[in-house]
């Protein structure tokens, strides 16, 4: 019975929202997180529904880089400024064979202030620091409700707070509501080259 407690801490900690990743490496506390959370694709939930902040999605696919800085919104853009878009690799895989976002599928949208407007190269906007992080997740089994069964998330922190390790799902007039103008299944891919890209070379009997 030596595991009781480390198990009980564990269930806690998870209670409150912390990341898998940040617990126990002992295998039976990693089955018992396991158990009280969930996962589809490249999202995984906390045992209160709450999705952990997506690690590792640097590495994923780039898919473009839509800017709306300040200086051309009123000085209060809605999403400042950059916003670098990200797709998990399987999902880009399955994008790329039938022109569909799979089930599972995550987009990450990663802040960044513009930093400057003038290089070498010329007057422009250049990426500063990273101001936020937002996520969209397909999932019919956790979203039954949804439009699209897409549901979005903001781990996104007041300025000098610390990162966000879990968000709950917004309610669906924030969000989904507007992205139900987008071309095609609530992700604006006419604004992503890379996916536009990926869809002309999807098979065609998938298009
Ligand atoms: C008024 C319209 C509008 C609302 C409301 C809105 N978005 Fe978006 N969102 C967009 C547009 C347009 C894009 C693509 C262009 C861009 O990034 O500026 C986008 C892109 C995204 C992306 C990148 C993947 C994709 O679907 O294209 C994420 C993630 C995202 N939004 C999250 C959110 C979250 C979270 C909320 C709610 C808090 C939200 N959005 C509310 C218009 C909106």
């Amino acid at each position: 019975m030596r595991n009781v407690i480390p198990v009980a801490i564990l269930v806690g900690t998870l209670a409150g929202g912390v990341a898998w990743s940040q617990t126990s490496p002992k295998p039976v506390a990693k089955r018992a997180a396991e158990k009280s959370g969930s996962e589809v694709g490249a999202a995984k939930f906390a045992s209160n529904g709450a999705l952990i902040r997506p690690v590792g999605h640097r590495k994923w696919v780039f898919v473009g880089s839509p800017v709306t800085p300040h200086d051309m919104n009123g000085g209060k853009a809605a999403f400042p400024e950059f916003h670098n878009v990200y797709i998990d690799i399987a999902s880009y895989d399955e994008y790329a064979k039938t022109g569909k976002y799979r089930e599972g599928t995550v987009l990450v949208k990663e802040l960044v202030a513009v930093g400057g407007k003038s290089a070498s190269s010329g007057k422009g906007y250049f990426q500063g620091e990273f101001i936020g992080l937002e996520a969209v997740v397909k999932s019919s089994k956790h979203f039954p409700e949804e439009p699209g069964h897409w549901a979005f998330f903001s781990f996104t922190a007041e300025k000098g707070q610390p990162e966000i390790q879990t968000a709950k799902a917004f309610p669906t007039a924030s969000c989904n509501s507007c992205h139900a103008g987008a071309q095609e299944d609530y992700v604006f891919s006419e604004y992503y080259p890379v996916l536009r890209a990926a869809k002309e070379s999807a098979e065609p009997s998938a298009k």
